[in-house]
């Protein structure tokens, strides 16, 4: 990230190409929710499978991947804690009638909306899941959650897991998937929202290998920031004080990145000791306790957690990208995606009208050999297709000129470097493959 960038520029950036809608923005807009438009998805599109690869390659480290429903009942809600734990406090004005988060206001100074001292009320709790009700059934029978996290999808699952999969402890099961909060104040654009996707490993292991696997997985996870080539000093390692710790936790670290609003929790690793699936067993009444055959015992497996945010990690990383440069007395705007990232992999660019139909030919061609998300672009001068390259993020703009149907050649221009070069068109499907490959995890 430039000193300088800012959210604006980022939420200004994300508006202007159609990365981020509002949702529902032609009726006034949905707080905290928000819609991803065509680059915005291929963007988190490409996030999800970065972290997939990065969990499927992960040496000697078997992981398996779910997807579970968005609704629960109320008994898996209580026994996970969330019902009694689940709440942040909440103040109001009583000039403005506005909400915040207590943590966020200091009652000394003014409301943050209207400017008025001394106007607040006392702090209450704050209830963050969104209740519904399932069918015809009448009082607490029909009473169904919107899931806050995906992780108790994959522990009520547990047993129905490890007994129809070939898997020994250790191992993960990871899901992708939505989750809803009802969070009091919205902000910062994706950074807290009410509606998002978040990314969850669980690993299964034994207690006494569980600190062990603690720390695994926190340089796994920074691993796997580096791999997506985010800038080392925006990212850094903060374990939790014992009083900042969850209900269900015995030991937790954020990775946090420099947002242009400050060091913030990115994705949190979480040392679950056994309390999820011992609690489920007591609730549900179904034994989740496994037999060990080296003890012949059963035992509660222990868990260590990583969670992320699909949206803080779509904001962390345009952050990150993102370049303001002058360029021969031009502004560039500039995205420096991981080419894996890149909503658009390559632009196919006729030099003049006169190389439209065969760019476009090309241009079908190799998208029907990669399968890739591509783009041709034939409108304005060149110049001005580069820039609009550039700000989306294109690691490739392939131009097809003059001297293209003569040599069998075409000019593929580099986002970074703006540097040229000519390739065969007989190894540009190859050329582009090669270059977009997925981010190495290296160091491991
Ligand atoms: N299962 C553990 C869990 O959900 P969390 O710290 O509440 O832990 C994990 O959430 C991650 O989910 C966060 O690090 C963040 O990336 C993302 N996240 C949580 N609440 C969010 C929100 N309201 N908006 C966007 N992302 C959120």
């Amino acid at each position: 990230m430039n000193q300088a960038t800012t959210l604006e520029q980022i939420t200004a950036l994300c508006k202007r190409r159609g990365f981020v809608y509002q949702s529902a923005e032609i009726y006034g807009g949905l707080n905290g929710v928000y819609d991803f438009g065509p680059l915005g998805y291929l963007l988190k599109e490409a996030i999800e499978r970065a972290w997939i690869h990065a969990l499927q390659v992960e040496p000697g480290k078997e992981v398996l991947f779910m997807d579970g429903a968005l609704l629960g009942t109320e008994r898996m809600w209580d026994a996970s804690g969330h019902l009694k734990n689940f709440h942040d406090p909440m103040i109001d004005c009583t000039a403005c009638k506005h909400r915040f988060r207590a943590d966020d206001i200091v009652r000394e100074k003014a409301c943050p909306h209207c400017g008025s001292y001394g106007t607040w009320t006392e702090v209450r709790e704050f209830h963050l899941m969104f209740k519904t009700a399932i069918g015809a059934a009448e009082g607490s029978q029909g009473v169904a959650y919107l899931r806050p996290e995906t992780a108790q999808t994959i522990f009520v699952n547990f047993k129905n897991i490890i007994s129809t999969n070939r898997v020994k402890i250790p191992f993960g099961v990871a899901q992708l998937g939505k989750a809803f909060r009802n969070e009091i104040t919205p902000k910062q654009f994706l950074f807290r929202v009410r509606e998002f996707e978040q990314m969850e490993l669980e690993w299964f292991c034994r207690e006494s290998e569980a600190e062990g696997f603690y720390h695994f997985w926190i340089a796994a996870r920074q691993r796997f920031f580096a791999a997506l080539k985010m800038n080392p000093d925006n990212i850094r390692v903060r374990p939790y004080e014992a009083h900042e710790l969850s209900h269900y936790s015995r030991a937790t670290s954020d990775i946090e990145y420099k947002f242009p609003f400050g060091w913030k929790e990115l994705e949190g690793i979480a040392y679950r000791g056994d309390f999820d699936l011992k609690q489920h067993s007591t609730y549900s009444g179904k034994e989740l306790s496994v037999f060990d055959d080296a003890t012949q015992q059963s035992y509660y497996p222990h868990v260590v957690e990583c969670s992320i945010g699909v949206g803080r990690l779509f904001l962390a990383i345009l952050c990150d990208a993102y370049r303001e440069e002058v360029v021969e007395g031009e502004q560039r705007i500039l995205l420096k995606l991981h080419p894996f990232l890149a909503p658009i992999k390559a632009a196919f660019l006729p030099l003049t009208k006169e190389q439209n139909s065969a760019t476009e030919a090309l241009y079908y061609q190799v998208r029907a050999a990669t399968g890739l998300s591509l783009q041709y672009d034939a409108s304005g001068s060149i110049g001005k297709r580069y820039r609009r390259q550039d700000e989306i993020g294109t690691p490739l703009c392939i131009t097809y000129d003059f001297e293209s149907a003569k040599d069998g050649c075409v000019t593929v221009r580099h986002r970074d470097t703006m540097e040229q070069e000519r390739v065969a068109i007989g190894g540009l499907v190859a050329y582009i493959q090669k270059f977009i490959m997925p981010p190495s995890l290296e160091n491991r």
